[in-house]
C-alpha cells in the first residue's frame, strides 16, 4: 500500500501535504503528494511499495498539526458502477487481512457532504457482504484492522487499512462536541477539544483541578473562561471587552480591563490561556514569556495562521518558543494541533517536561 489518504479541514490541503512530505522524509519514506484546494483531503504517493503503512507506523497521527485521519491505502479506484457498489469493492479486496470494522467516508468538505448520505447507505449492504466473504470479523473488534474507504469525489475512491491505534478513533478524525447552553460563545469548545485531544483522562484528572488559578487573555465574552470556571478554577480574565454577565455572577471569575500584552500576573498561575487574534509573532512572543518567566505551569493558546505561508508561520513560531525554552534551560512538552473548532488558526498546549512525565507515569 503506498498511497497514503489524509483527511484535513477544507482549504488547509497546501499544510497537510508540507507536513506530511516533510515528515515522512524524516522517517525514511519519499513520495509525493496531490491535492485539489477546498477537497478536504491529500493524497501521498510513496515510492516505496509499503511506504504508507511505514508512515502510519513511524509517525504519531496526534503529532501531525494538519492531519485529522489517515489510512493506508491501494492506488484510488475510478469507475465505480452505480449499479453493484458492493461487487466492486469486493473483486479489490484481494490480499486484505480479517478486518475488525469497516468505515466508508468522505471528506469534510462541499463535494464530501454530498457523499455522506451515499456512505452511511453503502455500510449495511457492504458490511452483510464483507462478512460473507470472510473479509469482516462477525462481531466488531477494535483490535483488528479497521477497513477504511474514503470516497473522496463521485469517481475516486481510496481502499486502504488503519490500525485502530495508529489513526484517529472519530469518524473524519473530527471530535464532536455539544455546546454548553450556559457558555457565552462558541469559542468554548476550542478549549474544551484542546483539553479533550492534548489531555488523557489522568492527565485532566491532575491537570483540571478545582481550586486551580487560571488567567484567561483575550477573554471577552468568556467562553474559554467558562470552561475554566466551570471547573471551579479562580480565573483572572483579561480583554477590554465586556465578559458576560452570567459567568460574572457566578463569582469565580475577576475580569482585569486591560491589556493582554503587557498584563503581569502578581503570582504564578496554574493555567494561563490565551485566544487573543494578533499577530502570531506577536503572541509567540508573549506565550514564551510566560512560560520561561514561570508565570503559568500549563498553557494552551491559539495562533491565528495568515493567508499564505501558513505552515512557515507555524513552524517559526515553534521555533521561537524553543529556542526561547533552551535559552532559559527549561525542558517543556509542545503539542500542535488544527483542532475541528479551529478555523484559520490552531491551536498549541505547552507544559515543562517533568510535569508532563509525572501526570502521564512516564519514566
Ligand atoms: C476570539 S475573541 C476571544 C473569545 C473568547 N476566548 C471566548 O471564548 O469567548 C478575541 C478577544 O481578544 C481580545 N483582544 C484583542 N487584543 C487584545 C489585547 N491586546 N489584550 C486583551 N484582549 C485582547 C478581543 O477584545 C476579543 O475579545
Amino acid at each position: 500500500m503506498n498511497h497514503l489518504l489524509l483527511l484535513c479541514r477544507a482549504g488547509f490541503e497546501r499544510e497537510c501535504a508540507v507536513e506530511i512530505q516533510e515528515r515522512a522524509a524524516v522517517v525514511g519514506v519519499y513520495g509525493f503528494p496531490r491535492f485539489k484546494g477546498e477537497s478536504g483531503y491529500v493524497e501521498f504517493v510513496c515510492q516505496q511499495a509499503n511506504g504508507a503503512v511505514q508512515i502510519m507506523q513511524r509517525i504519531d497521527w496526534r503529532s501531525l498539526v494538519f492531519t485529522r485521519q489517515w489510512a493506508a491505502c491501494i492506488a484510488p479506484l475510478t469507475d465505480i458502477p452505480r449499479n453493484d457498489r458492493v461487487g466492486f469493492f469486493l473483486q479489490h479486496l484481494d490480499g486484505f487481512p480479517q478486518c475488525g470494522e469497516v468505515w466508508i467516508e468522505a471528506a469534510d468538505s462541499e463535494v464530501g457532504s454530498g457523499l455522506q448520505g451515499l456512505c452511511r447507505k453503502l455500510v449495511p449492504p457492504l458490511a452483510a457482504a464483507l462478512r460473507k466473504a470472510g473479509v469482516l470479523t462477525a462481531k466488531r473488534d477494535t483490535q483488528l484492522e479497521r477497513l477504511y474507504i474514503g470516497w473522496m469525489n463521485e469517481s475516486q475512491v481510496f481502499i486502504g487499512l488503519a490500525d485502530p491505534h495508529l489513526a484517529s478513533p472519530w469518524p473524519q478524525g473530527v471530535m464532536r462536541l455539544k455546546f454548553p447552553p450556559a457558555a457565552p460563545s462558541r469559542s468554548t469548545l476550542k478549549l474544551e477539544e484542546a483539553w479533550l485531544f492534548f489531555l488523557s483522562e489522568e492527565a485532566r484528572t491532575a491537570m483540571l483541578k478545582p481550586g486551580m488559578k487560571a488567567v484567561d487573555l483575550g477573554a471577552s465574552p468568556g467562553g474559554w473562561t467558562w470552561q475554566l470556571a466551570n471547573r471551579y478554577m479562580k480565573t483572572t480574565s483579561v480583554d477590554n471587552g465586556p465578559m458576560d454577565d452570567a459567568l460574572m455572577a457566578g463569582g469565580m471569575v475577576t475580569h482585569v480591563e486591560g491589556d493582554g500584552f503587557t498584563y503581569v500576573p502578581e503570582r504564578p498561575v496554574d493555567w494561563m490561556v490565551c485566544d487573543i487574534a494578533d499577530k502570531p509573532a506577536r503572541v509567540i512572543d508573549l506565550m514564551t514569556k510566560w512560560i520561561t518567566r514561570g508565570w503559568c505551569r500549563y498553557t494552551v493558546f491559539n495562533l491565528k495562521l495568515p493567508m499564505q505561508k501558513r505552515y512557515t508561520t507555524y513552524q517559526q513560531c515553534l521555533e521561537v518558543l524553543q529556542t526561547g525554552c533552551a535559552e532559559a534551560e527549561l525542558n517543556v512538552h509542545i503539542e500542535a494541533r488544527h483542532l475541528y473548532h479551529d478555523r484559520e488558526e490552531i491551536t498549541l498546549f505547552v507544559c515543562r517536561d517533568e510535569d508532563w512525565r509525572r501526570v502521564n507515569g512516564l519514566s
